[in-house]
């Protein structure tokens, strides 16, 4: 018996191979690497005593994936594989619909052929749009304003549909925003470009590579200004994928969409505060014009993770930001690519 686990060379997947390990159970990481390392693999192995087999390749080729499937134990599936910046998938639609679409397809027909109806998939907060009512609840109005975004929401789609007639299960997780690194350092995530989220960005100012952070927007009504989100610490949110499977393999039916966050808000200015605390650096800023496209504030309701997953996040932005940096500093340029 073994999970297999797509994308999982990935920032978050890597995370939850190893908590998937810590439980005993057997890993298959598939993934082609278009956004990461096998070092990241070797990293995996590194921190588990569980088998963590690795074959590379692209989920769009259905007759690979269907290979993977016939080659090995495959009882339950973690879907983490995907193209996930949304400023790209403007420039490039098409690219993104058909990685994002085309490799949950074949993803799905290999395991209803093979019986394997036990899923895990990744959505984002990104559905929410900019919520009006605060917490968010899952039950709030859905929309997209990206191909990004449309690419999750119809794989929210596609699976409900699959899971309404077909004898399959799936929990769709929708992560806020996933900062953080496995507290070895070891383990981290590695933009493949310049980054563009947030916490890359705090510390490589923090550690000199860059002279200032630009803060986009002091001026949304918001505890200070600038924009808040719900930080999740990626070990905390790879802990609530091994809860997601257990209630699944448990006997759940059907297809639910579940928020993992931590429920609480924290603006830029305030991470900024943690990552000094965590860094000791300076980390000089300035107030920008906001980013096109960005939201003011969102955090996640917990509840339904708690009820269903029996799940909370139990790491605090001080945390996250002492992860990040330890991994950081112990792999100045991630995993060397
Ligand atoms: P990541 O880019 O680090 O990991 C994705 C992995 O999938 C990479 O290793 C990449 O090489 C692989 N991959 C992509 N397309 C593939 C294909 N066709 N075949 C095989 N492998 C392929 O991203 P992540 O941050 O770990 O995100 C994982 C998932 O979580 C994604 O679905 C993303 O949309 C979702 N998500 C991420 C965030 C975030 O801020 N990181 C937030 C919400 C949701
Ligand atoms: C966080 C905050 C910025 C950079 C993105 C995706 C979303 C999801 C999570 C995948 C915002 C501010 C940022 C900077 C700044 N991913 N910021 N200066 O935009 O909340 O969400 O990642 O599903 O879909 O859109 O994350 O880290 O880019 O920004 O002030 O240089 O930091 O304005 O308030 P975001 P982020």
């Amino acid at each position: 018996m073994a999970v297999l686990v797509t994308g999982g060379a990935g920032y978050i997947g890597s995370h939850t191979a190893v908590a998937l390990g810590e439980t005993g159970r057997d890993v298959v990481i598939v993934d082609n690497f278009v956004n990461s390392s096998p070092r990241a693999v070797e990293a995996v192995r590194a921190l588990t005593t569980a088998e963590v087999a690795l074959v590379e390749v692209d989920l769009c080729d259905g007759e690979a994936v269907r290979r993977v499937f016939a080659q090995y134990p495959i009882t339950e599936v973690v879907h983490f594989a995907a193209h996930k910046a949304v400023a790209e998938s403007v420039e490039k639609p098409v690219a993104y619909y058909r990685n994002n679409l085309d490799s949950l397809l074949g993803l799905l027909e290999a395991m209803l052929d093979n019986g394997v109806g036990s899923l895990v998939h990744s959505s984002s907060c990104t559905v929410y749009g900019q919520p009006e009512v605060l917490p968010v609840s899952e039950s709030a109005p859905v929309g997209a304003e990206s191909p990004y975004g449309w690419t999750k929401l119809m794989s929210e789609q596609i699976i409900t549909d699959v899971c309404a007639v077909r004898p399959m299960d799936a929990m769709i997780l929708r992560y806020f925003n996933p900062v953080g690194a496995h507290p070895s350092g070891t383990l981290g995530e590695d933009p493949n470009d310049i980054p563009n989220n947030l916490v890359p960005l705090v510390m490589e100012v923090a550690c000199g590579r860059r002279e200032t952070l630009q803060v986009f927007g002091g001026d949304y009504d918001t505890v200070d200004g600038s924009g808040v989100r719900d930080y999740i610490h990626v070990v905390d949110l790879a802990e609530a994928h091994v809860a997601a499977l257990d209630v699944l393999v448990g006997g759940h039916r059907g297809a639910v969409a579940v928020n993992v966050g931590t429920g609480t808000g924290t603006s830029v200015l305030e991470l900024i505060e943690a990552a000094r605390r965590a860094t000791g650096a300076a980390i000089p800023y300035e107030i920008c014009e906001r980013r096109a496209g960005d939201i003011a504030k969102t955090w996640a309701a917990t509840d339904l993770a708690a009820e269903l997953l029996g799940w909370r996040a139990t790491r605090d932005i001080d945390d996250m930001m002492r992860d990040h940096w330890r991994w950081q500093c112990q792999n100045p340029d991630g995993y060397g690519r």
